[in-house]
This record gives structure tokens, C-alpha cells and sequence, in this order.
């Protein structure tokens, strides 16, 4: 399944897979994911980091077109935390477990660092298995723990992790999981 760099000709798709998530889903996004206006302007945004999609290009959606399964972004925080992008990163819940996840990570971060951001950070909140493994083995680290710091659909507080990756940092782990190639043959 291609992950692919968002361009407009994927914005459409992109909008039917915010609508078909559930809406606890959503709130990793932390932007007006259904507005179609937003959406669309994405696709020519040039900030720092990037977003990408997982297409399913067997022609699974409604109207036989390509389906987008997955998304991440990395957004720059503002002001004197430009530096620091923040991946925000959803699979389809049936499509998960099948490494789409671990794909969509290691692209957002392969482009991040292009890019030039040199610090990462994602909150994942806490208990989540599959977000964990996944950042842990890209070289992300804990780096803060947020107590009771959100709600989720019952009402009940949960701790809301947030893991970074520094960049040079972490750089000369990278080779363990063919970043850096990545990376040269991107700049080559
Ligand atoms: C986190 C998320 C993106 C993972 O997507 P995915 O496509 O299922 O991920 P993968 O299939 O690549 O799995 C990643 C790893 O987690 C492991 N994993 C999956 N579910 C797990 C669980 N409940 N507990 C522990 N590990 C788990 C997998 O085994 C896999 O490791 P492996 O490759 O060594 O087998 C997906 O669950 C999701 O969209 N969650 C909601 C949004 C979210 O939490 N985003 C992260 C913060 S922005």
C-alpha cells in the first residue's frame, strides 16, 4: 500500500477517510479535519514538515475511487519552537495492525528531517500499545508524562504521554532502521 506525499488529486479521498473515523479518532488530528477548504489548502502548504496518506489504489472506495487508509503530518509548533515539528499520525481502524502505522511514522519522519526541523515530539496517550512500539523503535524517547491530562469518551482521566525524537541525537541509531538511506537517496 503506496504511502504517498498529500498533493490535491488526494484531498477528496483524504475528507472521506476523516469522515468514515470514529470521532475520539479524530482528536489526533487537532485540526478542522472536515472542512473541505481546509483540507484542500494542505495540499499546497510549503511550512516545514510535510503530510502524506496511505492509498489503497485497488479501488475500495465508495465510487471505486482510491482509498486513503492512513495520514500523518508534521506540523512546526510556533514562534520560538519552530524547530519542533508534531506528527500527528491515524490509521483506519480496519486497517490497523498490518504496519501501515510504522510506514506512515518512518515516512513523516524521513521528511521531517529533510525538512529541517531537528526535534520531533508526539503525544500518545498512555496505555496506547501499538503508538508506543511504533515511536520507541523509530528512536523517539519519553520525554514528559501529563497526569489526568485528558478525557477520553467516558469521561475518565488518562495520562497523556509526550515522546521526542532530537535528531542529532538520535541520529547514529537511525542506520538500524535504513533511515539515513532513505535520506541520501532523497538528496542525492
Ligand atoms: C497508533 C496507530 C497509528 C498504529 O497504526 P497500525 O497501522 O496499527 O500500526 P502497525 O500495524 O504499524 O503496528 C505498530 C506496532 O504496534 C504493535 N501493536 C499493535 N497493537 C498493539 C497493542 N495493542 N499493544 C502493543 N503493541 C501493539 C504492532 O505489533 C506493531 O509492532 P510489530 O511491527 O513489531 O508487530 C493506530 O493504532 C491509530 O491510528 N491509533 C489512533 C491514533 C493514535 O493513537 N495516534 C498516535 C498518536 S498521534
Amino acid at each position: 500500500m503506496p504511502v504517498t506525499e498529500l498533493g490535491p488529486e488526494r484531498c477528496d479521498a483524504l475528507l472521506r477517510f476523516f469522515e468514515a473515523l470514529p470521532e475520539g479518532d479524530l482528536t489526533f488530528i487537532k485540526e478542522e479535519v472536515t472542512d473541505p477548504d481546509t483540507v484542500r489548502s494542505w495540499a499546497t502548504d510549503t511550512s516545514p514538515g510535510g503530510r502524506w496518506v496511505a492509498v489503497d489504489t485497488g479501488g475500495e472506495g465508495a465510487d471505486g475511487t482510491d482509498e486513503v487508509t492512513g495520514y500523518v503530518a508534521v506540523r512546526p509548533l510556533p514562534g520560538w519552537s519552530d524547530h519542533v515539528g508534531e506528527v500527528r499520525l491515524v490509521v483506519s481502524p480496519t486497517r490497523r495492525g498490518s504496519g501501515l502505522g510504522r510506514e506512515l511514522a518512518r515516512q513523516a519522519l524521513v521528511g521531517a528531517v529533510s525538512s529541517g526541523l531537528s526535534k520531533l515530539v508526539v503525544e500518545v496517550v498512555a496505555e496506547q500499545g501499538a503508538a508506543l512500539a511504533l515511536f520507541t523503535d523509530l528512536g523517539f524517547t519519553g520525554e514528559a508524562l501529563l497526569r489526568d491530562h485528558i478525557r477520553d469518551r467516558t469521561g475518565e482521566l488518562r495520562d497523556l504521554m509526550v515522546l521526542a525524537h532530537h535528531v542529532q541525537e538520535t541520529w547514529a541509531g537511525m542506520d538500524t532502521v535504513g533511515i539515513t538511506d532513505d535520506l541520501d537517496a532523497g538528496s542525492g
